[in-house]
């Protein structure tokens, strides 16, 4: 007897400890212990529980899934309705909103200015509400159609950062918080790439995700889903609220609720502007989708002055950021040539706006992502933008599909030059068989040459070399530096002052580097890292030219059979070779160096050597400053954050990068971090 009660004490301490933890993580974002710490707590009260069943109580934190799956969803009558927003589009909108505010106030208000709102992002989940008696969660349902919902208390108690008990002791007999069940996005991109790895369908947005595992009969799968939960307000309350809006929510956050850390208290139409504009700033840096911001009174006593219509209280507002995603029709299906002859389909689309932006075309990478997603001429599709991200069509609506549209297929000749089109067997990528003979790789190829990390010729910008191109004036790269300046002067939107600037932009980019100017080649594979590692290793460019694959892969760390072919199969063409004898004798150059020792012969001491390193988020200097450092210090820089990554540089606002690092517990570096090890060396 004696034991059992040392026990029950025992899992008392676990409970509280756990709950505690929770709190930290999920309410205040400072947890204290690490994760592992916090698993071993909670599998050694499971274990308590597993030996004595009669410690187990309905709101231990053990308890959150359920042993059975729900047979249905049972509805739920809201003891309050659960009405919506009013949204404003755009700023006269919200002024017409403000407007309409002091009319109802009538003069109540002595200064409008003064008017407290309340603002907090417009998360993009769904509405759930959360009912408390006696401080325990026994309730939880969807919103349904506003006065009945669906029950989805089994799903909602897996959610972490909900607490089955609320904390402390001063919460009213009833309390029914509101607010959104939503993904965060490093959440829905674990998700999707686990559905992917079963070969199960994935979810197209956060949303969808949040959605879907809401309403899930079985709790156990719901469970496996990183769900969490934000109050934005209350329904039935068994004593009077506070006297604001930001109040009441400080008090639900004290019982162990998670607010929006954004929540903030803002004043008069000014205040909201300035709150909507900064976080309209921060939007793609935030770990959730959100859609606008929501402003609402935040003195109640004016709140219940204004009162509600049938849909939406009179003293809120959403005011939406522009969409992100739009439908619209493909109006052709068209194959752009690229530098190397890749030929990638794009979708000419009926122009729509798209995130603020009218979109007219969208990438659809390559013909098995066409297929893949059956995009044909005549469909509606939807399209997504986020951020600076290039538009991409989200999907098909199939419904909307009108009859007798055809799969799309591969030209046989290219539309360009109209030479074959060879796609190798198992290879995604169909190309363009003329090389240079193709006017539209010709351009690709010269764009890439003058641009800003290859022989940086300011001023020679992509519409300038299509019609350089077209003229014939420009066939190979060389034939830039025989440009005079009464034939630029002739061209449109060229003066004698521009002709005389580019000129000399162009005289200029003849000085350069051995690593600029292999890049500049525009070789398969050879990027500017790749071709900083060349320059380093060969330092000239005669005994790069004369290596072969074996020495190109021995000598060059990183560089494997697939660039080293490429190299030597394009200095093994006569006109490449032609095309650099034609730009040294126009007087390109740089200075050579000693070619590096082979790497066995060595041992490289750098700090990074070996070492994997993605940048994210803003930093004090370029981006390109910041790669040309970390390459001399040794490590090799990549874009997407995997489990392979060392380290993670980030800067201000780190996005998700930051949290996926977390995740995959990889090391963050500061650039102070980077400078020391500078100075180190
Ligand atoms: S307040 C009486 N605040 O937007 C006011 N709603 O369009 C009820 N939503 O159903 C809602 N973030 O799902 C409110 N900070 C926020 C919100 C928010 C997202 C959703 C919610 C609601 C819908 C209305």
């Amino acid at each position: 007897m004696n034991k059992l009660h040392d026990f029950i004490e025992i899992a008392a301490e676990l409970t509280a400890a756990i709950r505690a933890h929770n709190h930290r993580y999920y309410v205040l974002n400072e947890p204290s212990i690490s994760d592992a710490e916090y698993d071993e707590m909670v599998r050694k009260l499971r274990d308590l529980e597993a030996a004595h069943s009669e410690l187990i109580t309905a709101d231990s934190p053990t308890q959150r899934v359920g042993a059975q799956p729900a047979v249905e969803f049972i509805p739920v009558q809201h003891q309050v309705p659960m009405i919506s927003l009013d949204n404003a589009m755009n700023d006269d909108e919200l002024m017409a909103f403000m407007r309409k505010l002091t009319d109802a106030l009538n003069g109540e208000l002595v200064n409008n200015e003064l008017l407290l709102f309340t603002a907090e992002p417009k998360l993009d989940g769904l509405a759930v509400s959360i009912r408390y008696e006696n401080g325990v969660l026994v309730q939880a349902a969807t919103r349904g159609d506003g006065s009945t919902g669906e029950d989805v208390t089994h799903n909602v108690r897996t959610i972490a950062g909900v607490p089955l008990r609320l904390r402390g002791d001063d919460w009213p007999s009833l309390l029914e918080v509101r607010g959104e069940v939503y993904m965060t996005r490093s959440g829905f991109a674990q998700i999707n790439a686990q559905l992917a790895d079963r070969g199960q369908k994935c979810f197209a947005n956060p949303r969808n995700a949040a959605v879907g595992s809401l309403r899930q009969l079985d709790s156990r799968l719901a469970a496996t889903r990183p769900l969490a939960f934000c109050c934005y307000g209350w329904g039935a309350l068994s004593i009077a609220p506070d006297a604001s809006q930001f109040n009441m929510l400080q008090r639900i956050c004290g019982w162990g609720v998670p607010i929006s850390p954004e929540l903030q208290q803002v004043a008069g139409i000014d205040g909201c502007r300035a709150y909507f504009d900064a976080l309209g700033e921060r939007r793609e840096a935030l770990n959730y989708d959100i859609d606008g911001v929501v402003f609402k009174v935040d003195a109640l006593a004016i709140q219940a002055l204004l009162g509600a219509t049938s849909h939406h209280p009179r003293w809120a507002i959403a005011r939406k950021f522009p969409a992100q995603e739009a439908l619209t029709i493909v109006e052709a299906i068209d194959f752009q040539v690229g530098r190397t002859g890749a030929l990638t389909p794009v979708a000419r689309l009926k122009p729509v706006a798209v995130g603020g932006v009218i979109v007219a075309n969208a990438t659809l990478h390559n013909l098995d992502e066409v297929h893949r997603k059956d995009v044909r001429v005549g469909d509606t599709v939807s399209i997504r933008r986020a951020g600076d991200v290039i538009p991409e069509i989200v999907g098909v609506i199939l419904e909307q599909r009108p009859a007798e549209t055809l799969p799309v297929e591969l030209p046989r000749q290219c539309p360009v030059c109209g030479s074959d089109v060879v796609r190798t067997e198992g290879v995604v990528v169909a190309r363009c068989s003329g090389e240079l003979y193709c006017p539209a790789q010709r351009k690709e190829a010269l764009k890439h040459f003058a641009s800003r990390r290859a022989l940086d010729i300011v001023g020679l910008g992509d519409k300038l070399i299509e019609q350089l191109v077209d003229l014939n004036w420009v066939r190979e790269p060389a034939d830039v530096f025989h440009l005079t300046h009464e034939q630029l002067a002739q061209l449109e939107r060229m003066g004698a002052q521009s002709a005389t600037k580019l000129l000399l932009a162009i005289e200029k980019s003849k000085t350069t580097t051995l690593a600029r100017f292999i890049f500049a080649l525009g070789i398969r594979e050879v990027g500017d890292t790749t071709a900083a590692a060349l320059a380093t290793s060969f330092g000239g460019l005669a005994r790069l030219m004369a290596a072969d694959a074996a020495t190109v892969m021995k000598r060059v760390d990183g560089v494997g059979p697939v660039v080293a072919e490429q190299l030597v199969k394009f200095f093994a063409q006569p006109h490449h070779r032609e095309a650099i004898a034609h730009l040294q004798a126009a007087g390109v150059q740089w200075t050579e160096t000693e070619p590096l020792p082979l790497v066995s012969e060595t041992v490289d001491t750098r700090p990074l050597v070996g070492k994997t390193v993605v940048i994210t988020g803003t930093l004090s200097r370029s981006r390109d400053e910041i790669k040309a450092q970390l390459l001399a210090l040794g490590a090799k820089v990549t874009s997407s954050l995997s489990c392979k990554t060392d380290y993670l540089l980030a800067g201000d606002a780190p996005g998700s990068k930051w949290n996926k690092a977390q995740e995959l517990g990889v090391q963050i570096l500061t650039e102070a971090d980077l400078n020391a090890m500078q100075n180190a060396e």
